[in-house]
């Protein structure tokens, strides 16, 4: 029988496993891997926050030829910063770069500090940042958890929450945290986002020649394709809503304007109200002569789940609903078949009114 292979050892530690795979298929090539300083990582770090590698490698060769260092761009006016990074969008982070520069020439005698936590209080710098410059160039352990990372550590922890809540986003930095290793702290760091890069795809994750999947939680649960978890739906209100189907001899319908504001602002609509006898009294009645409970109709809005049960009255005589009753008001009108495609009614509305053959 084969051995299994050493990168799936269970016992080894997660770094070790991270480590070995990476000293075989990870990336050791990309220009801030060489020469590497804080202001190097630091100025490939931002780049990478919102662009992929490939698109990065010639803004940032270019950026290094005439920023060689803090002191180069602290002094370069805005205009040449901003047009260097031109192409790479978000370029907030190009002011970012040029502010934090300058503050490190003012505040950190011209260098970039060497702790996170003076890293974190420059401007664009945050936590993951910090800890990537931190691990990357001088080689101390610190945990990153980019949008890469926090998959690898999500799915490897069975974190099955959204990581959009501090509470879960506590429990990734803690399980990021313990998954450091003590030595080759820059290695790994570079591991662990190669890892999410290329294997943790967030689709089809290459989970069979990933070095961690024999102790993956979401492998070991089936869960990959759930994990991380993205923003759960908001819970949307519910509204029942009565509406008067109020139809004539002709088979003309009664219709109600809607105030100017609100949902369907200005258009023609079925006259509605919280119960059917609320429904009667906003078209001038107050009695409430009996209808025919039409079938309820669904309309779901992003804020708001609409439940409309129609009652359709038929005018006159059956119903004992008397026409001239009806209030005289500009808002308030008789339409045929014939109106019903041309005066935009809402979309429930429409769809009712297309079904009322049915109910003859
Ligand atoms: N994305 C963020 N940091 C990176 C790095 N150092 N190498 C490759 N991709 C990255």
């Amino acid at each position: 029988m084969p051995s299994s292979p050493r990168r799936n050892k269970p016992g080894e530690s997660f770094s070790a496993r991270l480590l070995g795979w990476w000293d075989q298929h990870g990336r050791k090539d990309l220009p801030w891997q060489h020469n590497r300083n804080a202001y190097r990582v630091w100025v490939s770090e931002i780049m990478l926050q919102q662009t992929q590698v490939t698109a990065v490698i010639p803004y940032y060769q270019r950026w290094m030829e005439r920023f060689p260092d803090l002191a180069s761009l602290a002094s370069a006016p805005i205009d040449d910063v901003l047009s260097l990074w031109s192409g790479m969008g978000y370029y907030a982070r190009a002011r970012n770069l040029h502010k934090a520069a300058q503050a490190c020439m003012e505040e950190f005698a011209g260098e970039l500090p060497s702790s996170a936590e003076a890293l974190a209080s420059l401007p664009g710098i945050g936590p993951s940042t910090a800890n990537a410059i931190v691990s990357l160039a001088h080689n101390q352990p610190a945990a990153i958890l980019d949008g890469n990372v926090k998959r690898v550590v999500a799915r490897h922890a069975g974190v099955q929450s959204w990581p959009g809540k501090s509470a879960v986003l506590r429990k990734l930095w803690t399980e990021a945290e313990n998954r450091l290793p003590t030595e080759r702290a820059a290695d790994y760091s570079q591991a662990i986002m190669d890892l999410g890069a290329t294997l943790c795809r967030k689709q089809n994750p290459a989970c069979e020649a990933c070095p961690v999947h024999v102790d993956c939680a979401a492998r070991q649960d089936g869960t990959t394709s759930q994990i991380p978890a993205g923003k759960p739906a908001k819970e949307v209100p519910q509204k029942i809503i009565h509406m008067l189907v109020v139809q004539d001899e002709h088979g003309r319908v009664l219709l109600q304007r809607r105030p100017p504001s609100g949902i369907w602002g200005g258009l023609w609509s079925l006259p509605e109200g919280e119960s059917t006898a609320g429904a009667y009294v906003s078209i001038g009645l107050g009695s409430a002569p009996a209808g025919r409970s039409l079938p309820e109709l669904e309309h779901r809005l992003t804020h708001l789940h609409m439940r409309i049960q129609p009652v359709l009255v038929t005018c006159p005589p059956s119903a004992g609903l008397e026409c001239n009753q009806l209030r005289d008001s500009p808002d308030l009108a008789w339409f045929g078949k014939a109106d019903w495609n041309d005066i935009g009614l809402p979309r429930p509305v429409s769809k009712l009114l297309q079904q009322l053959d049915q109910y003859q």
